[in-house]
């Protein structure tokens, strides 16, 4: 089924704090969409505001055209949702820790298994939630997204405090996921995350989106970061702009046989982020 999100000239505020300052956002069906911004940027305001949980102060958020504000069971059915208030119980079993789940959304006993196979875990079914890996709490916590086979996955940090292997465990069936025509909305603090995963993504800081589009169309309108790195004979590294100006420079460290290395740095979605906020992205 189709699944589309949009929100328009979406706000929220806690208090005098405003957190969300006129969001404008347009998924398309079958998309991975990434929110990336630091820490309290609002990331998680945002997907509670998607998902029914809180209420925005203006503008519109809507799912498959259906407003947010007027979501209901069956609408909450289609959405998998990973977050990490969203707590497993840590005394029982994976398999238990589903089937709670199993019972709320009336579903047979064979979903679990089903599910349990579909993030790897079918070994670990016995395991209690508090002896798995960081990397298999993650899969148990994307299992339990899966139950109801949404529509939409709502995923806020699958991968936060992961190492690489089991973040790439992740990686694999996020994407085994959108081949099977999901729309997935995930929030991270990677840049390499979301340059191997999205289609597109959005950069939001104090509240505001200040860049958004396919990771590759970001980093092309920042070709003006692209530098020339140069590491010298006598062990200094240098810099210069990737341009006709830096031509004659290039050509005295090559003439004079001082270049050991030149290497060209391209534009990255860290580099963009910090031009923009002058801050970095990973906390
Ligand atoms: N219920 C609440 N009451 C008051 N302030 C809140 C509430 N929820 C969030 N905030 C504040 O709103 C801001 C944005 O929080 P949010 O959790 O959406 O950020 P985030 O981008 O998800 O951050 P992180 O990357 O750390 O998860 C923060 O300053 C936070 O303290
Ligand atoms: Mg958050």
């Amino acid at each position: 089924m189709s699944c589309t999100i949009k929100t328009e000239r979406i706000t929220k505020a806690f208090g005098a704090k405003t957190v969300l300052d006129g969001i404008d956002l347009d998924i398309g069906s079958g998309e991975i969409f990434g929110l990336l911004g630091p820490s309290g940027a609002g990331k998680t305001t945002l997907i509670k505001i998607l998902t029914g949980q809180l209420s925005q102060d203006s503008g519109e958020a809507y799912i498959s055209g259906k407003d947010t504000r007027k979501l209901t069971g069956a609408d909450h059915k289609r959405f998998g949702i990973t977050m990490d208030n969203f707590g497993l119980y840590e005394r029982l079993s994976c398999y238990d820790n589903l089937k709670t789940f199993a019972r709320i959304y009336g579903l047979p006993n064979s979903s679990i298994t089903d599910v349990l196979a579909k993030v790897g875990l079918t070994g670990a079914a016995k395991t209690p939630a508090s002896k798995l890996s960081k990397g298999m709490t993650g899969r148990l916590k994307l299992a339990r997204a899966f139950m109801t086979d949404p529509d939409i996955l709502f995923l806020d940090e699958p991968t936060s405090g992961l190492d690489p292997v089991s973040a790439d465990e992740i990686h694999k069936i996020i994407l085994s996921e959108k081949a099977r025509g999901k729309t997935v909305f995930l929030t991270t603090h990677t840049m390499t995350e979301a340059e191997k995963l999205c289609d597109s993504i959005a950069l939001l800081n104090e509240g505001k989106i200040v860049e958004y589009g396919s990771p590759e169309e970001i980093c092309r309108r920042y070709d003006h970061q692209r530098m020339l790195k140069i590491h010298l004979y006598d062990g200094r590294d240098m810099q210069l702009p990737h341009n006709r100006d830096s031509a004659t420079a290039l050509a005295e460290l090559i003439a004079g046989g001082k270049a050991e290395t030149i290497h060209t740095t391209e534009p990255n979605l860290e580099t963009v982020f910090m031009e923009l906020t002058g801050k970095e992205l990973s906390a």
